[in-house]
């Protein structure tokens, strides 16, 4: 276990020290939420973005932060001073909290901040990934929640089809994968994501508010034949930032190579992020 220091409700502690009861809803029924951002240099990336969507998520799953955005974000100034990680991956965790009967959700709610060493590419992946696909829509989608039973159980499958990890897709439409949000790019060049039952990524809208750079970006369904006849595709994350998808379900999207406009949008990206 590390050394490094965490927020645990009201406290800056070791990590080794800090731990929750075993009632916590967390636990009982996996009901909470997180949010995961980066720093580089000391400098947090897109910390607003994910600010907001923690609160967010809580107020949509009933759940409730006891501190304002501005003492989070103190807090969170506090705990990179103490632990010195300048390129890191802080962790913002509000579990359902202690309840009686280990099912009726409590008022008070735990807070756990932690961080951790973290290195991001600083450049385009052009190795690229590989999808396969699954049938499955995320339950409460636009909420970043500590659920992630479908896609560890899918572990297994990943590994047959010898691919970097799952796309998901419901009635044909393509979604997202567990951990990303997906984007393929047209013959004619335009880049589509999907618009409704996603998480809400903050890469993903940091790619969407480039459109005054002359990309015709849009939100909106699309299906999988759309995709697989695709010129190229793409997943973004906070982690990955924009990562090539060079085939989806053993097939080739577009020539299988990392393309122009993926490579273009993850030079933009990169350029805001510094
Ligand atoms: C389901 C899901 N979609 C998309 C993303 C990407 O979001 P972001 O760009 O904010 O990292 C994540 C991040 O973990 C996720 O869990």
């Amino acid at each position: 276990m590390s050394s490094n220091t965490v927020f645990l409700n009201d406290a800056f502690i070791v990590e080794a020290q800090a731990s929750l009861l075993v009632t916590d809803l967390s636990i009982q029924r996996g009901y909470g939420i997180f949010d995961f951002f980066k720093t580089i240099n000391g400098k947090p990336v897109f910390l607003d973005d994910h600010i907001a969507r923690f609160y967010n998520s809580a107020q949509k799953m009933h759940l409730h932060i006891s501190q304002t955005p501005e003492e989070l974000k103190d807090i969170i100034t506090e705990l990179m001073q103490k632990n010195n990680l300048p390129d890191s991956g802080i962790k913002m965790t509000l579990t359902g909290g202690y309840s009686a009967d280990a099912y009726t959700l409590p008022a008070a709610q735990n807070l756990i901040i932690t961080q951790t060493a973290l290195t991001v590419p600083k450049g385009l992946q052009a190795e690229g990934t590989t999808l396969v696909t699954y049938p499955y829509q995320r339950q409460l989608s636009e909420m970043k929640t500590l659920d992630y039973s479908m896609a560890i159980w899918l572990q297994p499958l990943i590994k047959e089809n010898n691919a970097g990890d799952v796309l998901y897709q419901y009635a044909g439409f393509i979604k997202e994968t567990p951990r990303a949000n997906f984007f393929m790019v047209t013959t004619e060049g335009e880049v589509i994501t999907a618009k409704d039952n996603v998480l809400s990524g903050v890469i993903r809208k940091n790619i969407l508010n480039l459109k005054d750079t002359g990309f015709q970006l849009t939100e909106r369904e699309f299906s999988l034949e759309e995709l697989y006849n695709a010129s190229e595709a793409f997943i973004t994350s906070t982690t990955k930032n924009i990562l090539p998808v060079l085939k989806v379900d053993g097939k080739a999207i577009g020539n299988g190579k990392a393309g122009k406009i993926t490579t273009q949008l993850s030079a933009l990206l990169l350029e805001k992020i510094r």
